[in-house]
């Protein structure tokens, strides 16, 4: 039987951390002087922080030179670490510690594919870090979701061909990414969102051990 790999988002696959970034962005924007809605923030799951604010300035219609950008990005991650600074283990989403001791249990490779660069901080905090064989986030990468870059990369340092990785995302992007790479797509969330996944629940504890098992021996 050929190797199978197992490959993770992290924000809303893992935890919940959109509600941080939403809090961190719609500051930005109030000090802009213009709204940020729980609505547009939708727009930003499994987005690069520098193209979420160039939506963002689209939005309120302003203008930056680079420097400026740059420090509103800096300013951004400073209070979206703020805000994360006291996550902890209850923030890891339901069943997602099954799954992954299940896979642990059955010898699989697991690896992270995210598009922050504080995956690995944030991993640390919600003790999951041990579970993973490999990490690649967005200091690893340069070309964004829906590119497979992320997944191609964690896939290689598994040592799991591309078409034996199975990808738990949230987001859009995300799921096109997955296919891109020519993987196994899982949407976590709204199916009519996430339509273009193989797979679709609405969360982990959808997902049984027999469902799990029957991806082992694809
Ligand atoms: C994830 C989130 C996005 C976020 C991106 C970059 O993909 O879903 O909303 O913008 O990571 O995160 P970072 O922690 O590097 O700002
Ligand atoms: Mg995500």
């Amino acid at each position: 039987m050929q190797k199978i790999g197992f490959i993770f988002d992290l924000d809303g696959v893992i935890v919940d951390t959109a509600k941080y970034h939403y809090r961190a962005w719609k500051k930005l924007a109030n000090e802009l002087g213009f709204e940020f809605t729980k609505e547009q923030n939708e727009m930003f799951k499994g987005v690069s922080r520098k193209r979420c604010l160039e939506i963002l300035l689209e939005i309120g219609n302003v203008t930056a030179y680079q420097e400026q950008f740059d420090a509103w990005m800096v300013d951004k991650n400073v209070d979206y670490l703020a805000y994360i600074e006291n996550m902890d283990e209850s923030e890891v989403l339901p069943d997602v510690p099954r799954v992954l001791n299940f896979l642990k249990d059955n010898h699989i490779p697991i690896a992270l594919g995210s598009a922050s660069k504080n995956a690995r901080p944030i991993l640390e905090k919600v003790k999951l870090l041990p579970f993973f064989d490999s990490i690649v986030d967005g200091n690893n990468v340069t070309k964004a979701k829906p590119d497979p870059e992320v997944f191609l990369i964690a896939a290689e340092n598994l040592g799991v061909p591309s078409n034996k990785c199975v990808v738990f995302e949230d987001a859009v992007a995300g799921i096109q990414a997955a296919n891109a790479a020519h993987m196994i797509s899982i949407g976590i969330g709204d199916q009519k969102v996430l339509s273009e996944s193989k797979y679709n629940f609405n969360d982990f504890t959808e997902i049984d051990t027999d469902f799990l098992s029957k991806l082992l021996r694809s």
